[in-house]
């Protein structure tokens, strides 16, 4: 990518992305402090990825809480397309779902998309992504969704349901518009032009207005559906996006299932996201120890930082206290490496655990053996 240029879709998240730029070009809304203390009213409590700017950006949310606040109903989506491991970039949305669950008693749907990472992945055949898309199930209800509220939904087993509802849509959305928002070629496969219908086909899965936590990559489906949806006599999905992690290596894209050194997986050991840190995390820190105690290290460059304050470290004053030292020179990279390796693990035991056991608990949240 040339310097200054990026580019983000579903499939493709290249460059380093300039957040306000993206916003003018998608033509969505900031969260402004304005909105923000609306949400953190509405919902009776602050979340560290809102106040941290990690939701950044949405579509409508406004109209949500005032249904809310009207106590009318309102639903939450979002997905996944089973490509490979889970990361930790895959959970923040689905972090952000729970968390509206918890705070608004909204039923929650989740959809595994594997006809499209099948359509989209040269290297996946269809049962590689129906494997996965039990896998990634796991990572999603190792969250603690309440199970009474909330249905998974896989494309190719669930596919009666969503079928009516993404041939309304499909009928609306003529190859003109999903060429100008996905940038389709003649040689795209027919399964990608159709595929934004069934993504969209969730909208709808219940008589009530949706809201969708999503990272900001997957925007392009919703604005299609935002524009067919006075077509069919319904509401507009309402969208909360967030910032794309970027890659352990820092510089442009996103951390990516596809590239296995730039993610730190669900997956991973403790030995691996060891190395990994210590290996290819970007470093904020001067080249050498005299220079970072003299000058200090830059905690706006560096992954380990940023994936704490993103992510891992969800008390303000801790991070606050890290940054400080950090920027000072005290803290070098290895010790701010360290902490992260720590926090990094941590999470990943409890996680792990919690994704072992969901395996017994799938069929509560509607997926078959
Ligand atoms: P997928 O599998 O690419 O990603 C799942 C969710 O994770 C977000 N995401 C990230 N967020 C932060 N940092 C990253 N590095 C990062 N990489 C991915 C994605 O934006 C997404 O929210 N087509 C979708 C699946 C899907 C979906 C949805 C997603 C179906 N319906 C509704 C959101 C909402 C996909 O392939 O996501």
């Amino acid at each position: 990518m040339p310097n200054g240029e990026f580019v983000v879709t579903p499939w493709q998240v290249d460059g380093v992305i300039d957040y306000d730029k993206l916003i003018k070009r998608f033509g969505t809304q900031r969260i402004d402090p304005a909105m923000r203390k609306k949400i953190v009213e509405a919902a009776g409590q602050d979340h560290f990825m809102l106040r941290r700017g990690v939701f950044f950006s949405h579509r409508d949310m406004g109209g949500i809480i005032d249904l809310h606040k009207k106590s009318k109903p309102f639903f939450v989506y979002t997905g996944r397309g089973p490509s490979g491991a889970t990361h930790i970039g895959h959970l923040v949305p689905w972090i952000f779902a729970k968390w509206l669950q918890d705070r608004f008693g909204v039923n929650v749907y989740f959809q595994l998309t594997d006809d499209e990472k099948f359509f989209s992945k040269k290297g996946l055949s269809l049962d590689d992504t129906m494997g996965l898309a039990r896998e990634n199930a796991l990572d999603f209800v190792a969250l603690g969704f309440d199970p009474a509220k909330t249905k998974i939904v896989i494309d190719t087993q669930d596919i009666a349901r969503l079928y009516p509802i993404a041939a309304q849509i499909a009928k609306r959305i003529n190859f003109s518009n999903t060429k100008a928002v996905f940038g389709f070629g003649g040689e795209t496969n027919i399964g990608m032009i159709f595929y934004t219908a069934i993504q969209s086909a969730m909208c709808y899965i219940e008589d009530a207005p949706v809201l969708i936590p999503l990272g900001v990559d997957q925007d392009p489906h919703f604005r299609l559906t935002r524009d067919v949806a006075p077509l069919l006599k319904k509401p507009k999905p309402a969208l909360i996006h967030n910032m794309m992690m970027p890659p352990l290596h820092g510089g442009g894209g996103k951390m990516s299932s596809s590239e296995s050194n730039s993610a730190i997986f669900t997956t991973d050991s403790p030995g691996d996201v060891k190395r990994k840190i210590n290996k290819h995390a970007f470093s904020g820190g001067r080249p050498d120890i005299d220079e970072h105690r003299r000058l200090g290290g830059n905690p706006d460059i560096d992954i380990a930082y940023q994936y704490l304050r993103m992510f891992f470290e969800p008390d303000d004053a801790k991070l606050e206290e890290i940054r400080a030292d950090y920027a000072s020179g005290r803290m070098l990279t290895g010790e701010l490496k360290a902490i992260l390796i720590e926090r990094v693990n941590e999470y990943l035991a409890a996680h792990q655990e919690a994704r072992e056991r969901a395996r017994d608990h799938l069929d509560e949240y509607g997926l078959g053996p």
